[in-house]
């Protein structure tokens, strides 16, 4: 079932699946050279990963990605936390990539200074926008159940959405721990933005903000709006269900 940029799904292995084609689809219509990959971090994304590592092993020109995070925990990269740990675990250990196409934030740094060189090393390997914002050719988000992005957090959206940095330090609400954050900015900078948002959990929060209800301004989602690139909400039947199409 398809709306405009809606592209819903019956369950979560359906949006995987859904979401890995439309990766084959973007990298055929980007006929070569690198394809620059933002991937979320939390529960989400794990399904894809083992999808893409079990069933597009053979699908997909894998040298031709460079994968990027739009945030990361500032733990060890072998925390269970970690975003890079969980992708090294469910998909680099399956497929064909090296890791010099793997763009990992360093937190081994204090988190101040891992956003900064992270932010740097984004600006060097990538094509820029004229104010010089790395441009992504697919940023993959997530939404938590408080409406967040990334690690846009509602406390701290109004720093973040217009940070003119490419990456910044953001503190979770509830457990204080220190992130490495895209801004929004970057975030809206990239070719396309890709949501992926599954499960009853979400239903509300979805609506609120496919919706336009007014209540929707106070999430960071509602401000994930591509300048130039596109935006396209993968949901599955449940995230979807209240969503008026
Ligand atoms: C992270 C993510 C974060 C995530 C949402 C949704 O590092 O946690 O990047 O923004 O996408 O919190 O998380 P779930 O998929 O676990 O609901």
């Amino acid at each position: 079932m398809t709306a405009p940029n809606l592209n819903i799904s019956v369950d979560g292995p359906a949006v995987a699946r859904a979401f890995a084609d439309h990766l084959v689809q973007r990298l055929n219509e980007k006929k070569e050279g690198p394809f620059f990959w933002a991937l979320s971090g939390g529960s989400t994304p794990k399904l894809l990963f083992k999808i893409l590592a079990e069933d597009y092993k053979e699908k997909i020109d894998w040298q031709r990605l460079h994968f990027f995070w739009g945030d990361e925990r500032c733990v060890p990269h072998n925390d269970p936390e970690s975003n890079y740990g969980e992708v090294k675990a469910l998909l680099f250990d399956h497929v064909p990539v090296v890791q010099s196409q793997i763009h990992a934030v360093d937190t081994t740094k204090p988190p101040e200074e891992a956003a900064k060189a992270y932010g740097e090393l984004m600006a060097q390997l990538m094509p820029h926008t004229a104010d010089g914002l790395p441009i992504l050719d697919l940023n993959m988000l997530g939404m938590g159940g408080d409406g967040h992005t990334a690690s846009i957090f509602p406390a701290n959206m109004n720093e973040l959405l217009t940070d003119p940095r490419i990456c910044a330090v953001a503190t979770h609400p509830d457990s204080g721990q220190k992130r490495v954050t895209m801004t929004g900015p970057v975030l809206n900078a990239s070719n396309e933005v890709a949501f992926l948002i599954t499960g009853n959990g979400k239903t509300q929060r979805t609506a609120q903000i496919l919706n336009k209800e007014h209540s929707a301004e106070k999430f960071p989602v509602a401000h994930i709006k591509p300048t130039s690139g596109k935006l396209v909400w993968f949901l599955d039947s449940a995230a979807a269900d209240e969503v008026e199409y």
